[in-house]
């Protein structure tokens, strides 16, 4: 059990010279689409490299409940799919736990049958705004019942037919893009998402995979209207899911922070819509050399080789969070040891993911001694180059983790390079999304060591 039941604190301490080679776990996001387009298709879909985390281990389930079948052999996962249009209701609530891809993206994949469907969550989840996927479900037709405020959890029930729609999407998400494209896929018709602003493309290439019909045309201000045209076939794929960049941000940034640090992080998703971070990094003075560029499964992948640096600080524009979403709380880290002062503008989504992160790492950050300011939508940090003085000041204080697997790893990466020890009050939410977290940062020398305690 790993939601909140019980807390597993863990402390990190200052290591010295990380090195090897890793090859971190798939992509959570293609993983997700994976299991969901796999689970729709007809005929047979095979997947290597599959994210085994909670978070996409769930969505798997969802389809199997759903009529797909979903199996296992050797490290390649199996699964017969449905046939578009042919998702069968479930029989019980849909438990999606942590994830919010999981759960968004299924809302949109079955919002539009015509049979009821019920989505749950754990309390993370559970307090995470759904109206942004409810929204435009219940323009194609669909009704909604939800707990308070459009939270989970969530009933859906599909019309006859459901309507096509036009959609601009009001805030910078590929949930909520990819949510009505796949709400479009069991709809008459053509299904319209305007993306003011290009967030990550997986559904669009992965649809267009899978042999759906599907147009992307942008405009000169980069405004991007995707038209889907609902209803037809779709046809199982072999996915050679690449490494996650989201992942990679951990041992990424330890490596630059721990001195003497040398480390290869291989297949590394380097889809331009995922590389914020490393731009930003390259940006601080970070020494990372992309090797070995290749196409993998559609996608752009290389190897990093990353070696400890001297950061200095910079200013992070908005129009760049798209890119890198997911990575603030670690570029947070970053900011910590690096000289002068790291500026990040345009964070409004961060306060609705797994936790609100620009509190979260505000606060975990000032009780680690790092000056820092949280602003509605920014964050200001004032490095220590060296990390001196940063580290928990007494065995009893945690950095707060809300049940949000990023703000765990960030801060455990914290304490490799400050002074004293950084603490955090659980590790065990790190499963959703990187299980091998642990032991893959053990074996580059890390000093992470984990206390199971009752919560
Ligand atoms: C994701 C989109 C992002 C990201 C999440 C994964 C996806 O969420 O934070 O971890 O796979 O589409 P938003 O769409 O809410 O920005």
């Amino acid at each position: 059990m790993v939601h909140g039941a019980v807390l597993n604190p863990a402390v990190a301490r200052k290591s010295e010279n990380l090195a090897g080679t890793i090859r971190i776990p798939g992509d959570k996001s293609i993983s997700h689409r994976s299991f969901m387009l796999g689970g729709l298709a007809s005929g047979q879909t095979r997947i290597s490299g599959l994210l085994e985390g909670e978070d996409v281990l769930a969505t798997g389930r969802a389809m199997q409940a759903m009529g797909a079948h979903v199996r296992k052999e050797g490290d390649t996962w199996i699964i017969d799919g449905v046939g578009n249009g042919l998702l069968l209701e479930p029989e019980a609530p849909l438990d999606f736990g942590n994830a919010g891809t999981g759960v968004r993206l299924t809302m949109g994949l079955v919002g539009t049958y015509g049979f009821e469907a019920t989505f749950t969550g754990d309390a993370s989840l559970s307090s995470r705004p759904m109206g942004r996927v409810l929204d435009p479900l219940r323009l194609m037709g669909v009704q909604v019942t939800a707990a308070e405020g459009d939270r989970l959890p969530v009933t859906l029930r599909g019309p006859d037919i459901a309507v096509p729609i036009t959609y601009r999407v009001p805030m910078a998400s590929a949930q909520v893009k990819s949510a009505v494209l796949l709400a479009g896929l069991n709809t008459p018709g053509t299904t319209t998402v305007v993306e003011p602003v290009m967030t990550r493309d997986h559904t669009e290439k992965m649809l267009t995979g899978f042999g759906a019909d599907l147009s992307v045309e942008t405009d000169a201000d980069g405004v991007r209207t995707i038209a889907l045209q609902g209803q037809g076939k779709l046809n199982g794929q072999e996915i050679d899911v690449p490494g996650d960049p989201s992942s990679t941000a951990f041992p990424l940034i330890a490596a630059l922070l721990v001195p003497g640090s040398r480390v290869t992080i291989e297949n590394v998703l380097m889809n331009p819509t995922r590389t914020g971070l490393i731009t930003t990094l390259l940006e601080m003075g970070a020494d990372i050399a992309i090797e070995n560029r290749r196409l993998a499964g559609g996608e752009d992948v290389a190897d990093l080789v990353v070696s400890a640096s001297d950061l200095r600080g910079v200013t992070v524009p908005p129009e760049r969070a798209p890119s890198m979403i997911d990575e603030y709380p670690a570029l947070a880290i970053a900011a910590a040891f690096a000289e002068g002062e790291t500026v990040m503008e345009g964070l409004e989504e961060l306060r609705v993911k797994e936790s609100d992160r620009l509190s979260a790492v505000a606060a975990g950050l000032k009780i680690n001694g790092v000056d820092c300011e949280e602003g509605k939508a920014s964050l200001t940090v004032r490095g220590v180059p060296g990390g001196k003085g940063l580290g928990s000041v007494s065995p009893t204080v945690a950095v707060e983790t809300h049940l949000d697997h990023r703000i765990a790893m960030s801060f455990l990466i914290m304490g490799l390079a400050a002074e004293r020890p950084v603490r955090v009050d659980d590790s065990a939410i790190i499963v959703t999304s990187f299980p091998e977290f642990m032991d893959m940062m053990a074996g580059l020398g890390a000093d992470i060591s984990a206390e199971r305690k009752a919560a």
